[in-house]
């Protein structure tokens, strides 16, 4: 009995302590060294100007969705290469179908072969956690979905929490804090896949009840209009470029080879083996479905993805954490008020379950 005890009581003391060593190896903000901007400093209203609050200081802005519209605004600038941070807080109770999205894009200079890195949040019923998506597409590779999703280790309605895409020429790599959720390494196989011409900062919120929360079985309430989506401590760093220019190699097109340099050597632009033991840990606990693992999707996984045995055990051979059978497809319906209504590539029906 006695010998059972302490038994018991060392296994909680070394889970306990294993839990606080990964908060500690967690690499700190400060380490970061970001310097933030205003509004005004970086961004431009997208959509729906009547739906963006900005505060008095014009250091945040809060993005409305109610009956009426979503809203959004945009980097006045194009980067070419960058790091892209804020901190952001969800609207909370009820967000089925409610989308908060965090990206970067060139959709609007290359409508066939855009270059896009995603962070976007789906909302859920009262009383469920928020879910998240990370995602990415080059050069128009649209038809090749590399969505990751997770849960959180927090609730993001609570309080205000930093997310970030750091994207060099080498990797690109997306953080919850100072977590390096998930990393994309740069290989000869990708080619053109990977994302190489310049990119806008998105932040939008907007109606995606087509899909959002369980694969579209609920739908956005208006009468719990309006969800606001804050978002403070804006962090842009990158050269900015303007993008015609950049591509044709036209003689005014800006040089950014030292800014590029300059970028891959920053803190946040390699993971340190503390940030690698915190990777795990997220990756291994909060995801519940990447690509690379989807068997169904992708006979062979595409040449970006690396095969961690740890993450895998977690997906069996279908990539389906904890799926029996596939449901039926279900038709999307286009959602309204937003501008981001791009597909999401056929996972939605089988992600229905772990989507709540
Ligand atoms: C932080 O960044 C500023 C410029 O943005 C630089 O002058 C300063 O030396 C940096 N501090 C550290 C500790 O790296
Ligand atoms: C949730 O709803 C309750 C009651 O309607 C309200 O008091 C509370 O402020 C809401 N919480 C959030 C985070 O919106
Ligand atoms: C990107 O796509 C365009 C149009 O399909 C193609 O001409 C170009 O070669 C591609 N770029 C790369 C780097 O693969």
């Amino acid at each position: 009995m006695m010998i059972g005890g302490v038994i018991i009581r060392s296994i909680n003391l070394l889970l306990f302590l294993s839990l606080l060593r990964v908060s500690s190896a967690v690499p700190s903000a400060a380490g970061f060294n970001l310097s933030t901007i205003s509004f005004d400093e970086g961004y431009t209203p997208l959509f729906a100007d009547f739906n963006i609050k900005l505060s008095d200081d014009r250091r945040s802005s809060n993005l409305l969705l109610n009956r009426y519209a979503g809203s959004g605004f945009i980097s006045a600038k194009y980067y070419d290469y960058g790091f892209f941070s804020a901190r952001i807080k969800l609207p909370g109770n009820y967000t089925a179908g409610v989308v908060v999205a965090f990206y970067t894009s060139n959709g609007d200079v290359w409508e066939k072969n855009h270059d896009e890195l995603d962070i976007e949040f789906l909302g859920n019923i009262a009383g469920k956690p928020w879910r998240f998506q990370t995602n990415m597409y080059g050069n128009g590779s649209t038809n090749r979905g590399r969505e990751e999703r997770y849960k959180l280790w927090f609730d993001p309605t609570k309080d205000f929490h930093q997310y970030s895409i750091l994207w060099t020429r080498n990797n690109i790599i997306f953080y919850v804090d100072d977590v390096p959720i998930r990393e994309i390494t740069r290989n000869e196989e990708m080619g053109g896949d990977y994302p190489s011409k310049p990119m806008s900062l998105y932040a939008t919120i907007w109606d995606a009840s087509s899909w959002a929360t369980a694969g579209g079985r609920y739908s956005v309430k208006y009468e719990y209009e309006p969800f606001v989506s804050e978002f403070k401590d804006f962090v842009l760093e990158g050269c900015p470029v303007d993008p015609i220019e950049q591509v044709a190699g036209s003689t005014s097109a800006v040089d950014c080879l030292e800014q590029k340099a300059q970028l891959e050597t920053r803190p946040f632009s390699q993971i340190t083996p503390e940030g690698r033991k915190a990777m795990k840990w997220f990756r291994e606990r909060y995801m519940y479905y990447s690509y690379c693992y989807d068997t169904r999707r992708y006979q062979v996984p595409p040449p970006e993805c690396v095969i961690v045995p740890s993450e895998q055990e977690r997906f069996k051979e279908t990539g389906r954490l904890k799926f029996g059978s596939i449901p039926k497809r279900q038709r999307r319906k286009k959602g309204r008020g937003g501008r981001k209504q791009k597909s999401t590539n056929g996972i939605e029906s089988n992600l229905q379950q772990a989507a709540m």
